[in-house]
């Protein structure tokens, strides 16, 4: 009896597993096959990624250059712990070769196992292919978001795949889509900026040009790995992976949405955050990353935590007491992969946790099945390699120039008084500070290693702003002296005397390259050196053009009076030198606005769409009053903005609201023009924030030429989350505000 009933269950189940199929995706189909077939330490392998340089030989603790397998690791690896994903360089940048042959032995190894399921590479592609030499080092996110051109973008993102996938290579952890809004953060380079619109909006076209057109991500292209969800960016102290809070609501409002995009438009990884959020680490928290993202936004790709984070519950976060509590958390709460990154810890202590019922198979299975998902997707199963013949395009003079293209329309004049830029040709210029020489201030971290701090070797073919200036210019108007480097004064003599032989001063400054911990700082002000230098300069009458090549906002305001015009480059890439000379020369015309606000004041660290009580008007001694404020950048024409026409007095539920504006070319050269559109809520139940970007658009005007922009704008993109949480538009008053000119509505 108990045998029939034993019998009856099983069709049942099989039944309705049948009836499930024939619904489900031909890819749906074949990872239940492929499910159905795997052992409990098959499917926990799939959930394992382990960094490269667990198997790689080294002597004297120093890994060997070029990097050699160490072939029983590897094979420990694969063979025994059945690992399903790799990821990392192990240290610096190697030859496009060296990766394919590294693909190769691993997949080689995967293909002879039982179920010959290939391994999935994952690599920080974030801007260009850095950690295989030579590829496209475009401009990093923070620059690219204040080209305000999306397009643009993706163009940047699909050559990015392109020489990524040419190094066999099919996934990429990028983009970041962290609210840039805390500058003191080691990180804030690598997001898009301060505004949820702008990310969201940038965020899309990255993963459009990772992903190519359709479902599937073809051998140009790779899947995106969104990251890091969510709320990383904004720690207390500044000091990456530190605490920060934020209540639920302001989660919804100004960290959510970018993802919630990102996944909508087919994003099929998300790797988590890596610190901790109201007292609760992220790879802990079952709310964010199953009830959110899993639930509400129905993400069904898998969720890869960062760097020994699950490790870190225990070792640094201390909610767990070993790690086997700690893989028990983590993957209860949502993670479906976890980045150990060196040991097979994670998955001995997962298939325990399985055997003992801690962990459900259930859950296992959801998460094996998200992975085998994405490596359908990514084309693995059908050709696990690549042919190198595919990618003869790989750092070819059409990237290179796209990189040229990019750059160019990020770049953002803050200042030319008395139009001193262009510089006009036959002046005597001085080159100096510690950022004119060198690659790692327009490249930042993530340039060939980690830190960004060899690419003055692995980049020398590229042009500094020094070199690029004496090729624009001419060697014989350019002296060069270094004045300081960022942190003591170097041959002041020197500079001084050359200052005073020359026309006019163009004074390289920022910061050299980091990322993450390594980045952390204690005092937003540029460094002492780098103001002393600024105000020696100044002593000479000479006019000062400041460049900023630096990875976020430091405080220059202590300077600044003494600058004439002020460029800021962020880390513009390996194109960077030849598009500021260029800036300089006249022969682009800026067009970059800024992603974020760029502070004055260390203490006043104040976003745009700050609330009514930080103004000036009710904080009359520190409300925002900052250098810059996001949006801001000037060009080497001007703009008129007139007939600012809405076609409706009242917004409805079921209408839009039509917003155009005439944009003239008022000066004497082309130009481009960012047309940013911000929306007031003049009242509402949530204090509302004095604006909002809710639309912008980019255009190019020849001398005398005029456009009319026009924007839709329907009651979501005037929404905000209310105190129960729920995304809302009220109905009143509203302001649009574009280009100086300001109009009203009524929803
Ligand atoms: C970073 C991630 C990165 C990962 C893999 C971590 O330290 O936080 O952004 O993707 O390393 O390299």
């Amino acid at each position: 009896m108990r045998r029939l009933f034993f019998i009856t269950l099983m069709s049942l189940t099989t039944l309705a597993m049948y009836a499930q199929l024939n619904n489900a995706s031909p890819v749906d189909q074949k990872v239940e096959a492929l499910l159905s077939k795997m052992t409990p330490e098959e499917k926990v392998g799939q959930m394992t990624q382990i960094s490269v340089e667990a198997f790689l030989k080294t002597t004297n603790g120093k890994l060997n250059e070029p990097h050699e397998f160490d072939m029983p690791k590897l094979e420990e690896a694969i063979r025994k712990y059945k690992v399903g994903s790799v990821l990392n360089v192990g240290g610096n940048a190697q030859t496009l070769e060296a990766w394919r042959k590294r693909i190769e032995t691993i997949q080689k190894l995967a293909l002879e196992e039982r179920l010959k399921i290939p391994v999935l590479y994952g690599i920080d592609a974030i801007r260009g292919n850095n950690y295989t030499l030579n590829a496209v080092l475009f401009p990093q996110q923070i620059a690219q978001a204040a080209s305000f051109n999306p397009l643009m973008v993706q163009k940047a993102a699909e050559v990015a795949a392109y020489e990524t996938r040419a190094s066999f290579i099919p996934w990429n952890f990028s983009p970041v889509l962290d609210l840039g809004r805390q500058p003191v953060w080691p990180r804030i380079w690598e997001t898009y900026g301060e505004d949820p619109y702008l990310i969201t909006e940038m965020g899309k076209a990255a993963i459009q040009g990772y992903h190519g057109v359709g479902s599937a991500i073809d051998k140009y292209h790779v899947a995106a790995c969104l990251k890091h969800y969510m709320g990383y960016s904004m720690p207390l102290s500044g000091h990456d992976r530190t605490p920060a809070w934020i209540p639920e609501r302001e989660l919804r409002e100004y960290f959510l949405p970018q993802f919630a995009a990102a996944v909508k438009a087919g994003a099929k990884t998300v790797m988590v955050n890596s610190a901790e959020i109201n007292g609760v680490p992220v790879h802990a928290d079952k709310h964010i990353l199953t009830d959110i993202l899993k639930g509400e936004l129905q993400f069904d790709g898998f969720v890869v935590s960062d760097w020994q984070d699950i490790q870190y519950l225990f070792q640094r976060h201390r909610v767990a007491k070993d790690n086997r509590e700690a893989v028990m958390m983590a993957v209860n709460a949502g993670i479906d992969m976890s980045m150990v990154p060196t040991d097979f810890t994670f998955c001995e202590a997962l298939v325990e946790l399985v055997k003992e019922g801690k962990v459900s198979m259930t859950r296992i299975d959801d998460a094996v099945r998200r992975i085998l998902k994405v490596k359908y997707e990514v084309g693995l199963f059908d050709s696990p390699l690549g042919k190198a013949r595919d990618y003869p395009l790989f750092n070819s003079p059409a990237h290179n120039k796209l990189n040229y293209e990019v750059a160019s329309e990020c770049v953002t004049l803050l200042k030319n008084n008395n139009n001193i830029l262009p510089l006009s040709s036959g002046k005597k210029i001085l080159v100096t500070g510690p950022s004119a020489n060198t690659m790692r201030s327009l490249n930042g971290g993530w340039s060939r290693n980690w830190q960004g701090d060899n690419s003055d070797e692995t980049e020398k073919e590229k042009n500094t702003i020094l070199e690029a200036i004496r090729y624009v210019f001419g060697p014989a108007n350019v002296e060069y002296s270094e004045g300081a480097d960022f942190s003591k004064l170097v041959n002041i003599r020197d500079v001084m005397n050359k200052a005073a032989k020359s026309d006019v001063v163009v004074l390289c400054i920022g910061e050299t390259s980091y990322t993450e911990t390594p980045g952390n700082i204690e005092d937003l002000t540029i460094s002492s050196s780098q103001i002393e230098l600024a105000k020696a300069l100044s002593a000479t009458g000479k006019p000062v053009v400041f460049v900023l090549t630096e990875g976020r906002p430091r405080v220059i305001s202590a300077i600044e009076p003494y600058s004439s015009a002020v460029i800021h480059s962020y880390l513009l890439g390996n194109e960077g030198g030849n598009v500021i000379a260029d800036v300089l020369a006249g022969k682009i015309n800026p067009s970059g606005k800024l992603p974020y606000t760029y502070p004055r004041h260390t203490n006043s660290l104040l976003t745009y769409y700050h609330k009514h009580t930080e103004t000036l008007k009710f904080d009359e001694a520190a409300g925002f009053n900052p250098q810059w404020e996001f949006g801001y950048g000037l060009s080497y024409t001007s703009f008129r903005y007139s007939n600012l026409k809405l076609d409706r007095n009242t917004l409805t539920d079921d209408s839009s609201l039509n917003i155009s504006v005439d944009v003239t070319n008022a000066g004497k050269v082309a130009g481009k023009e960012s047309v940013l559109l911000f929306i007031s809520d003049e009242v509402a139940s949530v204090t509302p924030e004095v604006k909002r970007l809710r639309a912008f658009d980019k255009i190019e005007l020849q001398p005398g030429q005029t456009k009319t922009v026009s924007f839709t704008i329907d009651k979501d993109r005037l929404s905000f989350i209310n105190k129960e949480l729920q995304r809302t538009t009220e109905p009143g008053e509203f302001t649009v505000a574009v280009g100086g000119l300001k109009a009203s509505f009524k929803y």
